[in-house]
């Protein structure tokens, strides 16, 4: 009898905290929804209120025309409104969507052919970031090329190629939308090996943000050729979707526990890059797979926290908020244009990444709490530990609750500092949260309803992220002549539950990753030994980890370095460092 009173009390309290969630930030959305949508409309040519002068379906950044002037349309801002533009449409909520997407469609088809300063149709003008919203080129100096508008635009198109077939138009999709995609993704297969400027538009390297925006356009994009009987471009493009996975894997940063926004720019690496990377990858068919970087991955949980942390004592509207609370959030702290300032859409996205989270956990009925995501569940319950808990346990239902009054948190402090009027600008003032910069932006008002829509529950379209898997061995195969480089290193383990692993800088070490770490063996423990065929003359760093279960362990730093012979072999021991 006690046993189900105590059940029956529990069940009630998660029902409550449930239906409790937050009346305050309900009644925000419910009001601000509405102005959210008119805004973004507002900022689409050729009927929008504020977009006079674009022509059809070019979508402006904002209307300001100084300090800053952001009357441009960009093609990563516009394709990420146009991505929710085509989701609402695709889920039945606004069938007079279809003439915006249709005049977008028509826009970018002509915009492809623009000569500018990045280049032509064919020798990668594709990259130019923005341009005139008459559809002309914009020949001031800029960040160019940025490879991200592309594969960003052929995302929102393949929604509505998708959607296109499913209700029996393929005649429209094969004249008017497939040709648009099909150079995007072209372009994007040719060239996702080269570095550009990053989404901020100030580090030219390579870039988290882009990368996975590559792979899941090329990987949506081979399944579309597929269906279209487009063979040649299918092979093309899945080939390279491999290939940018494999690369992606790179950016996690294992000593730190978070993903290096750019491989350049010289800062920490903490940005909100990675988390608006992993919200528009999001496949809630793909549960928490790590590879792909679902939002509620191991280690998307991890650099959730590590980028959250990165604010809360930077801004003077953060201070006195507990370290385990929501707060106002930027794009990365040594941000310095206009001051250095949060943003709406940063602070929306941290929301957004763990509403989505919330999804996955809800539907799969249960979560995992891995060494690499303890820390950022710890903030939820101090004790928890690291293992698998059904949507029956207390410790769900903790989690899950406590996750989603934080995520809440991101949109009361957007709440706080949103005017009156529900107009969003682009940034609010660490010292004050008044509105600051360009004034209506697009991507503002985007923010808050795809966040909104994940805080309901709605379940974006699959891309096929499932079964955008790395097989062992694959990245860096192929890639020229290689030697035997053994391994060994005396370590005392646990017998039959701890294994010693290597993993590092270089795709035959597993670039860092230590699920795909590889094992050694321990035929003459002691000492673990593997031998494998690494390119030759090539400087790698490298740790070894132990592993028991979930859990990894690894060698005190600093990483060890080591290089390969040009001929022959090569024979390196070690002693595990603890
Ligand atoms: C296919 O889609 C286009 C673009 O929206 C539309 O103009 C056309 O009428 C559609 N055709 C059919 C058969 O539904
Ligand atoms: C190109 O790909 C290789 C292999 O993944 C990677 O090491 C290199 O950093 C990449 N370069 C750029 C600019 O993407
Ligand atoms: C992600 O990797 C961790 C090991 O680091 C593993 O425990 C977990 O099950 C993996 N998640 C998925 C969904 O494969
Ligand atoms: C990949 O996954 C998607 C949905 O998750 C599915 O529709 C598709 O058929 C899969 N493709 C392959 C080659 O398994
Ligand atoms: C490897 O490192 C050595 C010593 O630090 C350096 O002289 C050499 O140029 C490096 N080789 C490559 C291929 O980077």
């Amino acid at each position: 009898m006690r046993a189900f009173f105590a059940t029956a009390a529990l069940g009630l309290y998660s029902l409550l905290a449930n239906a409790q969630a937050n009346p305050a930030v309900d009644a925000f959305l419910a009001r601000q929804l509405p102005i959210s949508k008119a805004g973004l409309l507002a900022n689409i040519g050729p009927d929008g209120s504020r977009s006079s002068g674009a022509k059809a379906g070019v979508v402006i950044a904002s209307p300001s025309t100084q300090d800053p002037d952001y009357l441009y349309t960009w093609t990563r801002d516009a394709s990420l409104v146009f991505q929710e533009v085509v989701a609402q449409f695709t889920r039945g909520e606004d069938p007079s969507l279809r003439k915006n997407i249709d005049d977008f469609v028509a826009s970018q088809a002509q915009l492809q052919t623009v000569s500018n300063p990045s280049g032509t149709i064919s020798t990668g003008g594709l990259g130019e970031p923005k341009f005139n919203i008459d559809l002309t080129q914009y020949t001031g100096a800029w960040g160019r090329p940025q490879r991200d508008g592309p594969p960003l635009r052929s995302i929102a198109l393949i929604g509505y190629a998708n959607w296109l077939l499913e209700n029996g138009n393929a005649t429209h999709l094969r004249q008017r939308v497939w040709p648009v995609i099909k150079l995007d993704l072209d372009y994007t297969a040719r060239f996702w090996n080269y570095t550009g400027f990053d989404l901020w538009e100030e580090v030219s390297s390579s870039s988290f943000f882009t990368t996975v925006a590559q792979h899941r356009a090329l990987h949506e994009g081979a399944t579309l050729a597929t269906a279209l009987g487009e063979t040649s471009s299918a092979t093309s493009y899945s080939t390279q979707a491999a290939n940018v996975l494999c690369f992606q894997q790179s950016y996690w940063n294992p000593s730190r526990n978070y993903v290096t926004a750019n491989t350049g720019g010289g800062r920490s690496g903490i940005d909100a890059n990675t988390l608006l990377a992993s919200v528009h990858t999001f496949d809630p068919a793909a549960g928490c797979d790590n590879d792909t970087f679902q939002p509620c991955s191991e280690k998307a949980l991890a650099n959730h926290k590590a980028y959250v942390d990165a604010f809360r004592s930077i801004y003077r509207i953060n201070n006195g908020i507990p370290s385990t609370s929501a707060v106002a959030t930027g794009r990365y702290s040594e941000d310095v244009y206009y001051g250095g300032q949060p943003w709406y859409l940063t602070t929306a996205v941290a929301a957004e990444q763990l509403y989505d989270a919330l999804i996955v956990w809800n539907k799969q009925q249960s979560l995992e709490v891995t060494g690499i995501s303890l820390a950022f569940f710890r903030q939820f319950s101090s004790s928890v530990q690291v293992g698998s808990y059904a949507s029956t346990t207390p410790t769900f239902t903790t989690l899950t609750n406590a996750i989603r009054a934080y995520a809440d948190g991101f949109i009361a402090v957007i709440q706080k500092y949103t005017p009156a009027d529900g107009s969003l600008a682009e940034q609010y003032h660490r010292e004050t949260g008044s509105p600051l910069s360009a004034k209506h932006l697009t991507w503002s008002y985007a923010s808050l309803l795809t966040a909104s829509a994940a805080r309901r529950g709605v379940e974006p379209k699959g891309w096929g992220a499932a079964n955008a898997t790395i097989p062992p061995g694959q990245c860096g195969t192929n890639v020229g002549p290689t030697v035997s480089v053994t391994f060994n290193v005396n370590a005392q383990t646990v017998w039959g539950a701890e294994s010693i692993y290597i993993t590092g800088s270089i795709d035959q070490l597993s670039g860092w990753s230590p699920e795909r770490a590889i094992q050694l063996s321990a035929d003459r423990y002691p000492t673990w030994s593997v031998t494998l065929q690494l390119p030759t003359d090539t400087n790698f760093s490298y740790k070894y980890i132990r592993k028991n279960g979930n859990q990894v362990v690894w060698e005190s730093d600093p990483d060890r370095s080591n290089s390969s012979p040009s001929t022959g072999t090569k024979t390196i021991n070690d002693v595990w460092k603890s």
